[in-house]
């Protein structure tokens, strides 16, 4: 559900020398990392994800620039713009989450709870609703 997706604080250490954030598993994000990895270089217009995770959670941040992350559970969507490197995105298992509206020289960088595995891909949008709705009904 995307009530569980939240926007996380994270740490700010200002300094006259230049601010310092970060973030550390299972304490500033509910997971253990197994990864990350990082997008850039987006031309304008283009749009990455598309697609949700089976058994992956992520945290999101816009360590440069700025894009919206938008979030959908097959009942609820949601555009949410990151645009600090001190606040992220955490996306729980199961959500349809997509990136867009990147602005010039913009950096995601991610965190994940799993290693690369494209079996934890739902790439199908109608089967994400079918699977999702179906769990949902109770
Ligand atoms: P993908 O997550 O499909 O990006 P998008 O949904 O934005 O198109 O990743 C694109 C390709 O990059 C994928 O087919 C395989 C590779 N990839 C890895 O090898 N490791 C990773 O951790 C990720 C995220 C992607």
């Amino acid at each position: 559900q995307i009530s569980n997706v939240q926007l996380i604080n994270l740490p700010k250490v200002f300094d006259e020398r230049g601010n310092l954030s970060f973030l550390e598993a299972n304490k500033h994000i509910p997971f253990e990392i197994k990864r990350s990895y990082w997008i850039y270089d987006v031309p304008g217009g283009e749009q990455r994800g598309g697609h949700a995770y089976i058994t992956t959670e992520e945290f999101i941040v816009a360590l440069s620039g700025s894009f919206d992350v938008l979030i959908d559970d097959g009942r609820n969507k949601q555009r949410i713009s990151l645009n600090r490197s001190y606040y992220g995105l955490y996306i729980p298992k199961g959500i349809w989450r997509s990136m867009e509206n990147f602005s010039t020289n913009s950096l995601a960088f991610i965190v994940a709870s799993t290693v690369y595995s494209e079996h934890d891909y739902q790439r199908d949008y109608s089967q994400f609703l079918m699977l999702n709705n179906a769990s949902q009904e109770s």
